[in-house]
């Protein structure tokens, strides 16, 4: 019997074979335990003898499987730490790393230029009330420049904003009355319309608004100037052209000569030489009151444009879906704007 344990301990190759042996020798009904528990059939004469010799096999098994187990241990541990042994000499692998999408870069740029003549960044919610969106900027109701945003509403009070100028009066609001107001607020803005090469659905709008003493149409002029060279990097023929905004008066547009053709005439500009970039004009004094400053006190003017224009004619870029559709292809072309 001993000789058999032996055998089988030795053979053993893991710690559950181990606890198997142990039980059909050591356990309740092993084979040992079941020699003890039938001493008392035996004859007074031998039981000392067999008790003895089967309390010494005990001893024996136990110590063999106590060896065998911390063997059986050392191999598994010795076996794990040679699968997880990591080699650090070998060479790293390279991280891929993302780009500035061109879109938040060429609005990164329109915030640093503002940054640097004294503007903060002001920021507004996507989900906009009536209120703000339309009727604080001096649209109510059965205004028809409403049609010239066909909006999304979540409710008949609630809508994705469908320009940035509500954070006009939400600015204004927070200064409550004091002054300079010196915001830009870049954000997305959604209109109901069918994408195609020049309109998408959902766009972005950098806005800016100015409130102080004594502002006049000459400081939106000479801002508007300053930015246009800046954004475009060199010197450029502009014009502003009368317009129309519910919430300026008077309004704006300021036309660049083309960036691209440098105003000789290209599919670009649509051979004008002109390329309109933002609508701007005089805060509309009812505006100001709206949020909280004395018209009669102080002016201001506020502005709005669509980055991706910008990104287009800066970049000749023909299509405003490429913003949109993730081409790896057309994204890593601005690695370094
Ligand atoms: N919010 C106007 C638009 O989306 C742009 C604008 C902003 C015009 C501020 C004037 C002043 O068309």
């Amino acid at each position: 019997l001993k000789q058999a344990a032996e055998e089988q301990i030795d053979a053993a190759s893991s710690p559950e074979q181990l606890k198997e042996i142990r039980v059909k020798y050591l356990g309740k009904k092993g084979e040992i335990t079941s020699i003890l528990r039938g001493m008392k059939d035996l004859s007074p004469e031998e039981r000392p003898v067999i008790g003895s010799l089967a309390n010494q096999v005990r001893g024996q098994l136990e110590e063999w499987i106590q060896e065998k187990e911390e063997s059986l241990q050392e191999a598994l541990l010795e076996a794990r730490l040679q699968e997880e042994s990591i080699d650090v000499t070998l060479p790293g692998r390279p991280e891929p790393l993302g780009t500035v999408h061109p879109l938040n870069g060429v609005i990164e740029q329109i915030e640093d230029i503002f940054i640097g003549m004294g503007f903060e960044v002001a920021e507004g919610p996507e989900v906009e009330t009536d209120y703000y969106n339309f009727e604080a900027l001096n649209l109510p109701k059965d205004h028809p420049a409403r049609d010239m945003q066909d909006s999304f509403y979540i409710t008949p009070e609630l809508l994705l904003r469908t320009q940035t100028s509500p954070v006009q009066v939400r600015s204004m609001e927070s200064k409550e009355g004091k002054v300079p107001v010196k915001i830009i607020c870049p954000g997305k803005v959604y209109r109901r319309d069918d994408d195609d090469a020049t309109h998408t659905h959902q766009f972005t709008q950098v806005e800016g608004l100015v409130v102080d003493r004594g502002i006049a149409m000459s400081e939106l002029h000479g801002t508007l100037l300053t930015f246009a060279e800046q954004i475009f990097g060199e010197k450029l023929k502009s014009r502003l052209r009368p317009s129309y905004f519910p919430f300026t008066e008077p309004s704006v547009e300021m036309d660049i000569s083309c960036v691209q053709c440098g105003g000789s005439g290209c599919r670009m500009c649509k051979q004008t030489g002109w390329i309109e970039i933002l609508g701007a004009g005089m805060v509309h004094p009812r505006v100001l009151e709206r949020g909280g400053y004395d018209s009669e006190r102080y002016t201001g003017f506020a502005f709005g444009m669509g980055p991706e224009r910008i990104a287009m004619m800066k970049y000749g870029i023909d299509d405003i879906r490429h913003f949109y559709t993730n081409d790896l292809r057309f994204l890593r072309q601005f690695q370094s704007i």
